[in-house]
């Protein structure tokens, strides 16, 4: 055979083959394989995981692989790295595609999962994803900030689809998720809590009710952007995990369904209620207001009932005292306090609302973590909970409190402007957070989420610049 007709042949058998190799389409929503898409989990400096949480349908038959490099592969599926073939997953199991080592720092790496029935079979490629692991001191980056997305029942709310979708497009590093985006308790249900009320979302169908719940949410999330960003999850008050509800046995369930389905990023305590992430020239510390609470602070109208607690104060205290980052930023659902009882234009009680108005109301711990933030030099508290945007400071300390704004519109944003006084950045437009950071600022943009040529506005900008 001539070289030319060989080379002729040799193109035609690789457009047959790219022809009928087996590839999904678009990111499915669930499934009856994977509930969920991807998901990117710990990622440092040379390795990396994510995961794949598996459906129904999934037998121990199947097989997986995941595919790597430093390059995208849209057309051709020969990545130069895979993770070893791994099956014996039935319905419902978590498959881990781990690399322990040998990624470079700072660089983006594409993936793609593949999958196939029994061993005869042509592997199926799952969409491609990416991930970048840990940044150097200095190399700029973006990341995001949601928040309140309060969506458990269908339809889908278009809103949280689209503030997901500008979150994707915005192709950050990671995105720091401020709570209340899986509503599956109510607070306020009586002290000690009437468990059947507090986790009326479950209506009594236990387990299989708390993973519904999840997946539902988390598909928005995870479908749109999590297989490309890490997701720094946050607990808010409607998440079902507060200390007082360990004596419901829907908190067990809650919390397997956390772990089944949210990334547990390195250095987080077991359960993920509160943790840390050095990333670049930012160090990232996230809380939980209401993980240790012993009694509904809600309900008993008491706001010192948001407490750090023993160990997350001694956690807190031992790792500001180690951070040697330039930007140091603190994340929780709320104030751990907030506005007291008589904060009465609202129809909550002590609900820990409120910005630097609220830091030192008698006998919170805000006031503590206040006193830290300038001793550590802490440049930011992100919180969310108030449903709009604002940034306000606590008298001259250079501590910035940036509301995140994400969530439903509500009818308390009169009330509560007038309560955030005299800060002027208050904005009821639905949005997320993106945050540039750079050696020498920080900016955070503000941007809106909307059904016309406005979607993707940026609405505000605020720049946070190092502490002299
Ligand atoms: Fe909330």
């Amino acid at each position: 055979m001539s070289p030319r007709r060989c080379l002729t042949l040799l193109g035609l058998f690789a457009i047959v083959c790219l022809g009928c190799r087996p590839d999904e389409g678009p990111r499915p929503s669930r499934g009856r394989l994977f509930e969920v898409a991807e998901v990117v989990g710990t990622v440092t400096d040379s390795s990396a995981e994510v995961f794949l949480q598996t459906d129904a349908d999934m037998t121990p038959g199947f097989s997986f692989k995941m595919g790597y490099d430093t390059f995208p592969h849209p057309q051709d599926r020969s990545y130069p790295l895979e993770t070893p073939v791994q099956s014996g997953k039935g319905p419902g199991q978590k498959i881990v595609f781990s690399i322990p080592d040998g990624l470079n720092p700072d660089m983006q790496y594409f993936y793609r999962v593949a999958y196939r029935r029994s061993s005869g079979d042509a592997w199926v490629w799952r969409p491609e994803g990416s991930f970048h692991t840990q940044r150097d001191p200095g190399s700029p980056f973006r990341f995001c900030v949601i928040a309140d997305f309060h969506d458990s029942t269908p339809p889908a709310d278009p809103w949280v689809v689209r503030i997901a979708e500008n979150v994707a497009a915005d192709q950050p590093d990671f995105v720091v998720s401020l709570g209340d985006m899986i509503p599956v308790s109510n607070q306020g249900s009586g002290d000690p809590p009437n468990c059947g009320l507090t986790y009326l979302a479950y209506v009594g169908f236990g387990d299989q009710a708390a993973s519904w719940a999840y997946s539902h949410v988390l598909s928005k999330i995870f479908n749109t952007f999590s297989h490309s960003s890490m997701l720094v999850w946050v607990n808010g008050n409607h998440e079902g995990l507060a200390g007082y509800l360990t004596r419901c046995a829907e908190y067990g369930w809650t919390l397997n369904e956390r772990k089944k389905y949210l990334p547990l990023l390195n250095h987080a305590e077991p359960n993920g209620f509160f943790g840390d992430l050095v990333w670049g020239d930012v160090h990232i510390i996230w809380l939980d207001p209401l993980a240790f609470a012993t009694y509904d602070p809600y309900m008993l109208n008491r706001p010192e009932g948001y407490i750090l607690g023993e160990v997350q104060r001694a956690w807190l205290e031992e790792t500001l005292a180690g951070s040697s980052s330039r930007w140091k930023l603190i994340f929780a659902h709320t104030l751990f306090g907030g506005g007291g009882p008589n904060f009465d234009c609202l129809p909550g009680r002590a609900y820990a609302r409120g910005n630097a108005n609220y830091v030192d109301v008698p006998g919170t711990d805000q006031i503590h973590i206040q006193s830290l933030m300038e001793e550590y030099g802490v440049n930011a508290y992100f919180y969310g909970h108030d449903h709009m945007y604002s940034v306000s400071e606590y008298g001259k300390s250079g501590v910035r409190y940036v509301l995140v704004g994400s969530g439903v519109e509500s009818e308390w944003t009169e009330c509560l402007e007038d309560r955030y006084a005299p800060w002027e950045v208050i904005l009821e437009e639905r949005g997320h957070l993106r945050v540039d950071v750079n050696t020498d600022s920080l900016v955070i943009h503000y941007i809106r989420a909307g059904f016309n040529e406005t979607n993707g506005q940026i609405l505000a900008t605020h720049e946070i610049v190092p502490v002299p």
